[in-house]
């Protein structure tokens, strides 16, 4: 789905309402089985309306998704199936061939993500979630940017990669653990900025010969860390929410929505692999000094690039270790410790104090959500 079809299928979603609201039917006195977005009714949809909990923590994910979406349009633009900019296809071709595709194929599902929860949302008697008025922040001035306002900033990201330790370790950061980080990418651009320091018609040979080949690569290279980062993040987030849902139909959506992000995870995990390992490995940004070096070499448990599937790890007290998806606490992977952990990745870097009061009202009602038995 691209950018046009997300704002006409938002466009359909809001008219509706109004027209709900114009006949005056109240969207709290919706019908039984509700009426999505698209008119039809909601085939399994129950009839009362949601309680408070179920309803924070859909509003949440909502916004998450539409976060996502935001910088996954961004990436699409430059580096997805119809991706504006040359050089980096090509850069982040060298991590795989699949790499365009894979990053539209990403976005389209974070649309479907964000358009269904407020779908769902409205069509129990909730008002849905809209980021837009927080549309501000500037775009990349590179060939293939649109130049529209974004709500995510990928100019300047610190990426947390201590996701990959913490998968290849037996050690749970829900239990008091941590995990270093697995390459260190400080202040580093995931899309290129302009197209002075990497222009569009550079050759992205590997490894990287001239300076602007490796300023592109090291882009391309944090961009694919950058993936696995939000995604994991996505995986256990959803972990986290679905332990507070009562509606079994809500948790039907929780989980299943869930499981595609830890899909999402698992394939960028395999693919980010490319940037540490022979025959990429070693490119240095030469202006930000920012080095992917080869995991492979010494390797180990906690560094070897092909180890991408979650090492069995401490999970409950006095039970043996299992393979599962961490953290998945509130303190850890709850809606604030996401937010949180968005914000020091610089993903808001410009933000206004409004953007982060909204978000933050909404990650603290859906942590206070609690499942009622
Ligand atoms: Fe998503
Ligand atoms: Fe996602």
């Amino acid at each position: 789905m691209n950018e046009k079809d997300v704002q006409a299928q938002w466009h359909k979603v809001i008219q509706r309402r109004s027209f709900l609201k114009s006949v005056g039917i109240a969207t709290a006195m919706l019908p039984a089985g509700g009426l999505l977005a698209t008119g039809v009714k909601a085939a399994g949809s129950s009839a009362q309306r949601l309680n408070s909990g179920d309803a924070a923590i859909l509003r949440f994910l909502a916004a998450a998704e539409i976060i996502e979406v935001d910088l996954w349009q961004q990436y699409n633009e430059l580096g997805g199936v119809d991706g504006g900019n040359a050089a980096y296809v090509a850069a982040l071709q060298n991590l795989d061939g699949d790499m365009q595709q894979y990053i539209t194929d990403n976005t389209d599902d974070e649309a479907s993500h964000a358009a269904f929860l407020n779908a769902y949302l409205m069509s129990r008697g909730a008002e849905p979630v809209n980021l837009d008025e927080f549309r501000k922040l500037p775009s990349s001035k590179a060939a293939g940017a649109k130049q529209i306002g974004r709500l995510t900033n990928l100019r300047k990201l610190v990426v947390d990669t201590s996701f990959y330790t913490r998968y290849r370790s037996g050690a749970n950061p829900d239990l008091g653990a941590t995990a270093r980080q697995a390459v260190n990418i400080v202040n580093e651009p995931a899309i290129p900025l302009n197209d002075t320091e990497t222009p569009p018609d550079t050759d992205q040979p590997v490894p990287p010969t001239t300076a602007s080949a490796r300023r592109m690569q090291a882009i391309a290279n944090t961009a694919a860390f950058h993936f696995g980062y939000i995604e994991q993040g996505g995986a256990s987030l959803y972990a986290s929410m679905s332990l507070k849902v009562t509606d079994p139909e809500v948790l039907r959506i929780v989980v299943s929505i869930g499981g595609v992000e830890v899909d999402h995870f698992s394939v960028w995990h395999d693919k980010l692999g490319n940037a540490v390992s022979q025959p990429l490995a070693g490119v240095v940004d030469p202006m930000s000094g920012v080095t992917f070096p080869d995991l492979n070499n010494p390797g180990g448990e906690l560094a070897q690039t092909n180890k991408i599937f979650p090492e069995p790890t401490r999970f409950i007290e006095g039970l043996p270790l299992v393979s599962v998806i961490r953290p998945s606490t509130t303190a850890n992977a709850g809606a604030v410790a996401t937010i949180k952990s968005f914000t020091a990745d610089l993903l808001f870097d410009g933000q206004s104090k409004e953007f982060f009061a909204r978000v933050m009202a909404l990650a603290e009602a859906a942590d206070a959500a609690k499942r009622r038995v």
